[in-house]
């Protein structure tokens, strides 16, 4: 039986407190069940440099300029070292949040220019060989207008009240936890006007649901687009 191994790169959302991270576990078991080799990775992060930048992002106050830098420089790291990679391998790559994620925090929640985030996106993510070229290091070409984004963006949408109510009693909240309702309900109208722009690549997900209901719904976005059986 021959499966379609070419790579996938998929990523999911949503505003902390969605549930997304068991969902995501789970579809990793699932892939490597049917003998795909999986890359789980997350961002900010993802690799010995972006963790430090993701420390530094979630820990310390910074400007909301500097604060989108490191994002994109953790997201740069992380793509041309861990992500490209495995889709030249043809691996699965499952990312616990990517560039929606910027529009949708620094964006929406903070108010930061949608054009300059959409021109570092042009930046960072240009393809410039990096899915093509085993090297993957030739030098930046801006003009370039292909950039590298997931096949698939899994959102898991969830009412900033209800996201409050689970996020109550989980750990120490770390600095985008601890943000107030308004916060998360502007980044929740983010992600949808991200969908909005993007409607083939987004799948929403009612992740008010009870857990194995939402298990169900994210099993049937793969299998309907023939990626699980
Ligand atoms: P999260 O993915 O929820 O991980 P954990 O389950 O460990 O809390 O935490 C990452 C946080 O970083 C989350 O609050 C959203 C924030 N974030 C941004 O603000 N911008 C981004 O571009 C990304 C990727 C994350």
């Amino acid at each position: 039986m021959t499966k379609n191994l070419s790579g996938l790169f998929i990523s999911f959302e949503g505003i902390d407190g969605a549930g997304k991270s068991t969902h995501i576990a789970a579809l990793a078991e699932a892939f490597r069940a049917e003998g795909r080799a999986v890359t789980l990775t997350r961002e900010p992060g993802g690799t010995p440099l972006a963790e430090k930048l993701r420390a530094m992002v979630l820990g310390d106050a910074m400007d909301p300029l500097t604060e989108a830098l490191l994002i994109f420089a953790a997201r740069r790291d992380h793509l041309v070292n861990v992500i490209a990679p495995a889709l030249r391998r043809g691996e699965v790559v499952l990312c616990d949040r990517f560039t929606d994620a910027t529009f949708a925090y620094q964006g929406a929640g903070r108010g930061f220019d949608l054009k300059l985030l959409a021109t570092l996106e042009q930046w960072v993510q240009a393809d410039e060989g990096l899915l093509g070229d085993p090297a993957g290091n030739q030098p930046m070409k801006p003009e370039v207008e292909t950039v590298i984004e997931p096949h698939l963006t899994v959102w898991f949408d969830l009412p900033p009240e209800e996201a409050a109510l689970r996020l109550a009693d989980a750990r120490v909240p770390d600095k985008f936890e601890a943000q107030p309702v308004e916060f998360f309900r502007r980044v929740a109208q983010g992600y949808a006007d991200r969908q909005q722009g993007h409607p083939e690549r987004f799948a929403r997900i009612d992740a008010a649901q009870e857990r194995a209901a939402v298990w169900l719904a994210v099993r049937q976005v793969f299998v309907a687009k023939g990626w699980l059986s």
